[in-house]
This record gives C-alpha cells, structure tokens and sequence, in this order.
C-alpha cells in the first residue's frame, strides 16, 4: 500500500523539479515493465504550479499504463517541452496502436483513463490529442498555456 500511495503520489512532486519527477518514475517503469523509454526533458522544467505538475505527472502515468497493458510495445518516448507561455507533453509507442475512427465497442473498450485525462486538460483549458491507427501505435499529446 505504501509503495502504491506513493508511485501515485511522489513526495518530489510538490517540492521538486518536474523533470526529476519524471525521470525517476520512468526509470522505475523501465525496471518493471521492461520497456524502454527515451525521455527528452529539459534538465529542469522550472517553476511550475503544483496542479499543473501533478496534472502533467499523472498523465504521463497513466498512458505509460497504457503502453504496458494495451500496446505490447517494447519502447516508448515521453517529450516535455516548455515555452516561454506553455507547456507541452508528448507521449508516444509503436505498439499495435488502436482505431480512434471505429465505433465498435470491441476496437476500443471503454475505459476511463483516456477520459480522465481530456477532463484534467480541459479543466486548465489546454489542448488534448490523440493520434493512433492499428498497427501504427499511439501518440497521446496536450498543450497548457
Ligand atoms: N498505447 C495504447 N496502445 C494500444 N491501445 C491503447 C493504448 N492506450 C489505450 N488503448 C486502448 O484504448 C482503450 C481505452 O484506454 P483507457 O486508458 O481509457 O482505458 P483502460 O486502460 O482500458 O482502462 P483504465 O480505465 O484503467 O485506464 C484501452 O482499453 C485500449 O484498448
Ligand atoms: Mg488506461
């Protein structure tokens, strides 16, 4: 339960930089899942408010979930990017990907992680953006200003 509460919740993401954050959680989920990430964060993503790190932050893991459960990719790349006014997260696989256009119910199982993470976004009015096709994998983006 500790180790749980914990990965869900780190303690350096209301004190710490964001990029440490995100460089340990995703050097825990290599060693677990066997996935290799390639992460491309700036060294410190600087001042940054404690929601939106832990927005940013919860996002990264639940489609770094997503990639372990769904897309039986071998590899992964999470890309943060800070501009003067906004910030961006890129997370991207070459897994089995999914049919965004499909309206069958067995292509795409409803659940509520991608749901979940549009409200978050939405809640601090930036852009959410899914990109995927069968066999081409998926690449979740978003945008705060
Ligand atoms: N990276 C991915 N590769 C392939 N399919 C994916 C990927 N991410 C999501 N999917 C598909 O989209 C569906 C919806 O994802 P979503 O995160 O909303 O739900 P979930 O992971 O099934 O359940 P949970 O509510 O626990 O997140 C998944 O069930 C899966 O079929
Ligand atoms: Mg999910």
């Amino acid at each position: 339960m500790r180790t749980l509460s914990y990965l869900r919740h780190p303690p350096s993401l209301e004190t710490g930089d964001l990029s440490t954050t995100l460089k340990w959680y995703i050097a825990g989920f290599s060693e677990r899942s066997e996935i290799q990430v390639a992460l491309h964060v700036p060294e410190t993503i600087g001042p940054l408010p404690a929601e939106y790190k832990l927005v940013l932050f919860r996002i990264m893991q639940e489609c770094l979930t997503n990639v372990h459960r769904h897309s039986r990719s071998p590899w992964a790349a999470v890309r943060l990017i800070r501009k003067a006014h906004s910030i961006r997260l890129e997370i991207a696989d070459r897994g089995k990907g999914m049919d965004l256009h499909s309206s069958s119910d067995s292509n795409v199982p409803p659940g509520i992680g991608i749901l979940e993470m549009r409200e978050r976004v939405k809640l601090l009015h930036g852009a959410f953006h899914i990109d995927a096709a069968p066999g081409k994998g998926v690449r979740v983006d978003l945008n705060i200003q």
